[in-house]
């Protein structure tokens, strides 16, 4: 199991900005009280320790290769565990590195002008990968116990950073993680740019964890694959996940929501709202035959489920296709609702809707017909 873990695809993450909050314990701007906002998700904490990447040798020349340097400073961090958390301070500069994992209790903070930069030489993924086959990847040997639980995330004002074309450069992947909060970022990538995920086929089930409770929060990107994307490796069951204010732009597919026969878990309560977007393949597609499988060892019989999802406030420019709907022919998605989704510059191609029921209100072009055009018949879940 273990190496199976390991053989897994990671999604890469190349950052030539990052800054991310971890158990944020920042100050927050509170000018505008109106404004939805992840602060306070997590609880604050004001006596911190502050250490900056420095004293662990680092170099911020954009040449020195500074992996050793972070790996050594968040291995004090783990295991100092400061009572008040511990802020890690990058200063301008260009930091080149490997890949590190994030802990506990630790906030990554880059001052303005500094610039993690990953190197290109082997796979890389820095902190925002958050699942337990990067826990067990990690240098420090951590036992089952020693884990940290993936709750509790606040990833703000990040810009993540990745080639158009890169292969595998996923950009913030929450994984079978809870109380996440991703906002106020840019990313673009040649990978999905946000994908919730929970567990890959017989090895997420025996995991078992869950997404849940995943914000998305005025987030702006490109991508050749997925803008938001949920899936496909959804094994332990994703839920309760609200997107809302995203613009995308050159994206393949706007909204990808993504599971396969064999992967079993659920996808249920997702509220996505207010998206733009410009110059896309494909708006939408809800799929339920995406993705591959770990090894030959996929129960066939792990249907997953799909209900709850609600698609409000789209508006589209220069889209190819509007989308498509394809559930699984012995577990149909259900209570799939769309509603003032206005999509423009669709040539002759229709919606494709296959084993789904739901609703569509306020739709251009016009909805397939398997969802209905009345909310008083559905029960739409989510917010209606
Ligand atoms: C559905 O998810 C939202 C977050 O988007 C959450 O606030 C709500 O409580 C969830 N509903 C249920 C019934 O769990």
């Amino acid at each position: 199991m273990q190496s199976t873990f390991l053989r897994r695809k990671m999604p890469l993450l190349q950052v030539l900005a990052l800054l991310a909050a971890l158990l944020s314990s920042l100050p927050q701007c509170r000018a505008a009280e109106a404004v939805a906002t992840c602060s306070g998700i997590v609880p604050m904490r004001w006596r911190r320790e502050v250490v900056s990447i420095t004293e662990f040798g680092a170099v911020g020349d954009g040449k020195t290769l500074n992996t050793w340097s972070f790996h050594k400073a968040i291995y004090r961090i783990q295991h100092l565990r400061k009572r008040g958390g511990t802020l890690l301070y990058i200063p301008p500069g260009v930091w080149l590195t490997g890949s590190f994992d994030l802990t506990s209790h630790m906030t990554l903070y880059l001052a303005r002008g500094a610039v993690i930069k990953a190197t290109q030489v082997s796979p890389q993924y820095i902190g925002t990968e958050m699942n337990k086959e990067d826990l067990d990847r990690s240098l420090f040997g951590a036992s089952e116990q020693d884990l940290f639980l993936i709750s509790n995330v606040v990833i703000k004002h990040v810009t993540v950073l990745a080639p158009y074309d890169s292969p595998n450069t996923d950009g913030i992947d929450p994984d079978s993680s809870s109380n996440v909060c991703i906002e106020d970022s840019f990313v673009a990538t040649g990978d999905d740019l946000v994908a919730v995920k929970s567990g890959w086929d017989e090895y997420g089930i025996a995991y078992g964890r869950p997404s849940s409770g995943i914000t998305v929060r005025r987030l702006t990107g490109s991508s050749p694959f997925s803008g938001i994307a949920i899936g496909s490796e959804t094994s332990g069951g994703v839920e309760n996940v609200l997107v809302e204010n995203i613009n995308l732009y050159d994206v393949g597919i706007g909204i990808h929501i993504k599971t396969n026969v064999g992967r079993g878990g659920y996808i249920r309560n997702i509220t996505i709202s207010d998206v733009n977007m410009n110059n896309v393949r494909k708006a939408i597609r809800i799929a339920g035959d995406v993705g591959d499988h770990p090894d030959e060892n996929f129960d066939p019989n792990a249907v997953p489920t799909v209900d709850g999802v609600t698609i409000k406030n789209v508006w589209g420019e220069e889209v190819e296709q509007p989308g498509s709907i394809e559930g699984i022919k012995n577990s149909p998605f259900t209570r799939v609702c769309l509603s003032n989704v206005k999509l423009w510059g669709v040539g002759a191609s229709p919606w494709k809707c296959t084993d789904v029921t739901g609703a569509a209100l306020g739709v251009n072009p016009g909805p397939c017909p398997q969802l209905t055009s009345s909310f008083a018949m559905t029960p739409c879940s989510n917010d209606f």
